[in-house]
């Protein structure tokens, strides 16, 4: 009986390798013996320019296990691309930790590309609860949430000031102020992210999103954008250009030109992330001090927001997992998650800095904002996401350029997500 017993064992043995690296198809375990030295970190672009300080508060400490900071293109598509490029290559991947959008986990963790982390060595209950969801693929954590993020609409608080009007908590009252005060001013009314890219997908899902539709149902598996509210939302964004309140040159902006456009004091209203408000108020800003931040208007009350931000992974190819998975820690911990807010200008993760007096003394949108994050929406979670958002920036983008109807477009959108999703 023995024999069985010792071989048992070893079969036992054998299914715990072959199936941890099946799962994860990684080399070796996150906290193994071995897994400690220099690393890399991948980014998208570091708008405020905070990171590289950051990182050098873990250098002095860590000799050993030295971060080298990747930072990529300010778009979220050229980074997605040079990101899974690297991933591809196997082996020879450069990238250690990677700094991914929240709606990448799926694919990444679904690729392989990732591996999975122990939730015990996360304080994940002190995090802002929608967050967490974003870093899970299929009931495992695939990765830390890091930033966070929810649209908000900012203002030229002088000028309604000096109009005697409320902020716009519609689209209606959007349009009207856009249309009729911004001209007195020799300004432009209103301007997202609109060029196509993530950017535009994440505008047109809060315009469907806040007229009550959806895009995708039950997780990805139904298409259910052909409805009555996608219609008025495309068609809210395609009237903005057509009537002129929209300016035309919104049609390539992306988060930083349609921030510039507005600090140089040529927008009234501005769908953006909240760094733009501390960019903009920072001394040296023509609008600084002349500017307020609301929650996005919808259709008919206030409207939704996408939930943005970007969670920390661990590449499945990481040089030294352990250090990886350490300075991930690092950088979701409660000091530079301070830094992430007090430098970055970026929403962090944990709960408890947005009730901080000190900190909503010097950011006053905080309660706005966790408030927005709380009541943000998810962008569809689905291994093909990439497909998805591919294919609603050229829909949006023609109904956009007056190429489509919003009926038309509503239509081509339902059609075109059913086929990438194979449904
Ligand atoms: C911001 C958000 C991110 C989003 C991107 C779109 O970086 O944090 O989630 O995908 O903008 O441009």
């Amino acid at each position: 009986m023995r024999w069985m017993r010792a071989a048992g064992r070893g079969l036992l043995v054998l299914v715990v390798v072959l199936t941890g690296y099946a799962a994860s198809g990684v080399r070796a375990d996150v906290g193994a013996p071995g897994g400690r030295g220099p690393v890399t970190l991948a980014t998208a672009g570091d708008l405020t320019g905070y990171l590289g300080p950051l990182l050098e508060g873990w250098n002095r400490t860590h000799p050993d296990e030295q971060v080298t900071l990747v930072e990529l293109p300010d778009s979220a598509d050229e980074t997605h691309a040079q990101m899974t490029t690297d991933l591809r290559s196997g082996e020879r991947s450069r990238f250690d930790v990677l700094n991914i959008d929240v709606n990448w986990t799926s694919q990444f963790a679904a690729a392989g590309w990732i591996r999975p982390l122990p939730r015990e060595r996360f304080p994940l209950d002190t995090f802002l609860p929608p967050v967490v969801d974003t870093a899970t693929y299929e009931g495992r954590l695939y990765a830390v949430p890091y930033v966070t993020n929810a649209g908000l609409l900012f203002y030229r608080a002088d000028i309604l000031e000096k109009e005697g009007i409320e902020p716009p908590r519609t689209w209606d009252e959007l349009e009207r102020i856009a249309e009729t005060v911004a001209p007195k001013y020799g300004l432009d009314g209103y301007a997202g992210q609109f060029l196509p890219y993530e950017g535009l997908t994440v505008n047109a899902a809060e315009a469907v999103y806040s007229a009550g539709g959806s895009i995708l149902g039950d997780e990805g598996e139904r298409v259910t954008v052909n409805s009555e509210a996608a219609r008025e939302g495309i068609g809210f964004l395609a009237r903005g250009v057509r009537e002129g309140w929209i300016p035309k040159a919104a049609l390539s902006y992306k988060e930083e030109e349609s921030k510039q456009a507005f600090q140089d004091g040529h927008l009234l209203f501005l769908r953006n992330w909240p760094y733009v408000y501390a960019v903009a108020s920072a001394a040296g800003s023509p609008v600084a001090g002349r500017i307020g931040a609301v929650p996005l208007p919808g259709s008919d009350g206030p409207g939704t927001s996408v939930l943005g931000g970007s969670n920390l992974a661990v590449s499945s190819h990481a040089r030294h997992p352990d250090t990886a998975s350490r300075l991930i820690a690092y950088l979701t911990g409660e000091r530079a998650q301070r830094q992430v807010l007090t430098s970055g200008a970026l929403p962090p993760v944990r709960a408890a800095l947005y009730e901080d007096p000190e900190l909503v003394r010097r950011f006053p949108y905080l309660p706005t904002l966790k408030a927005g994050v709380l009541a943000a929406a998810p962008r569809p979670k689905s291994p093909e996401y990439d497909q998805v958002s591919l294919v609603v920036q050229a829909v949006v983008q023609d109904a956009m350029t007056g190429r489509q109807s919003p009926e038309a477009a509503v239509r081509r959108l339902a059609k075109e997500l059913a086929a990438v999703s194979g449904r």
